[in-house]
């Protein structure tokens, strides 16, 4: 039997990867049959917290897995401008840690990254070869976390996602979904444009890269991208909601903590190795609206 271990089992993305390998079956098809022979272990911060380093080695130690997937992290990214050593400790000592902790018995890593270590000022698809530049404390702890996966551990995958959204836990679509059933009229920023992603082909594609000897950095996204007010007017459309979206500006709606204005991923290095099967966002939002409930 293979050990997989998946941190931040209890969010969006490790919910949905724990329920994919578990089961075999994604919305996107049958798992390999290496799952078969495989025991999941989920853990979140309440087993290991993985910021602290001794207690990550003993549970590393202790299980000796094939593969460490590392969804755990600080997502909350305006929390992360004032609570910086929280953001650094979990989005970069973590990593860092369960990194030492793979080398040490030989097992691969998977650090699940963000499209926010880019600064977002570019105008054409970002790819694997460009140059990383973070514009916010999460962009930030991010990145290093990146670099320490990068530098304690020679079997590494780094797939940076974007907009994430799964069946488990609050993110965007529900959100909008919550204040047009309650107040009928939004105002979203149309000036921020990236790839909205659903958890379920995140999850696929991370199972089948860590089976692979693909290492290397990988853009996991959503087919097509648009604004943050067209995702919305989408989600009023699927979710088949009477309720008025209007656009703005990001300095009508000011936040703590800056944005990328521009930072949709070209799934480049996916397309070049294990193939990329993410769905459209339209399609997988649609197919999203008819499964989860809020
Ligand atoms: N959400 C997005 O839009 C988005 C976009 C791009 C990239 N990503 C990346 O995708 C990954 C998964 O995101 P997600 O949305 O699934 O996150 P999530 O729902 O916030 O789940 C993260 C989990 O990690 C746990 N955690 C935090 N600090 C920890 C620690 N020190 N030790 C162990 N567990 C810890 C959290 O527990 P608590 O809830 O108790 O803190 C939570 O259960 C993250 O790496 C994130 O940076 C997310």
């Amino acid at each position: 039997m293979n050990n997989i271990i998946v941190t931040g089992a209890n969010g969006q993305l490790g919910t949905e990867i724990v329920n994919i390998m578990t089961s075999g079956r994604s919305e996107l098809g049958q798992l390999s049959s290496f799952y078969k022979n495989c025991n999941v272990i989920g853990t979140d911060i309440d087993d290991l917290d993985i910021s602290n380093l001794d207690k990550t080695i003993e549970f590393i130690e202790n299980n000796k897995p094939y593969t460490v997937v590392n969804c755990a992290a600080m997502t909350n990214v305006d929390g992360c401008e004032t609570n910086i050593d929280g953001a650094f400790k979990a989005n970069a000592i973590g990593p860092r840690n369960l990194a030492i902790a793979c080398e040490k018995v030989g097992a691969k890593i998977l650090q699940v990254s963000t499209d926010y270590v880019f600064d977002g000022m570019g105008q054409s698809p970002y790819i694997e070869a460009d140059m990383v530049n973070p514009n916010s404390v999460y962009g930030a702890s991010k990145n290093l976390g990146e670099k320490y996966v990068r530098e304690f551990c020679n079997k590494w995958f780094i797939t940076r996602t974007a907009w994430l959204y799964g069946y488990k836990g609050n993110n965007f679509v529900k959100t909008i979904v919550k204040l047009a059933r309650e107040k009928g009229f939004l105002k979203v920023v149309d000036d921020q444009v990236g790839n909205p992603t659903n958890a379920a082909d995140l999850a696929w594609h991370i199972c089948k890269l860590i089976i692979t000897d693909e290492y290397g950095i990988y853009h996991c996204t959503g087919r097509g991208e648009c604004s943050w007010y067209d995702f919305a007017c989408e989600i009023v459309k699927c979710f088949n909601l009477n309720a008025t979206v209007e656009p703005c500006s990001t300095e009508e709606f000011p936040r703590p903590a800056n944005r990328p204005k521009y930072s949709s991923l070209d799934n480049f290095m996916l397309k070049l190795t294990i193939g990329d099967e993410f769905r459209h966002w339209k399609d997988a939002i649609k197919e999203y609206s008819k499964n989860v409930e809020i």
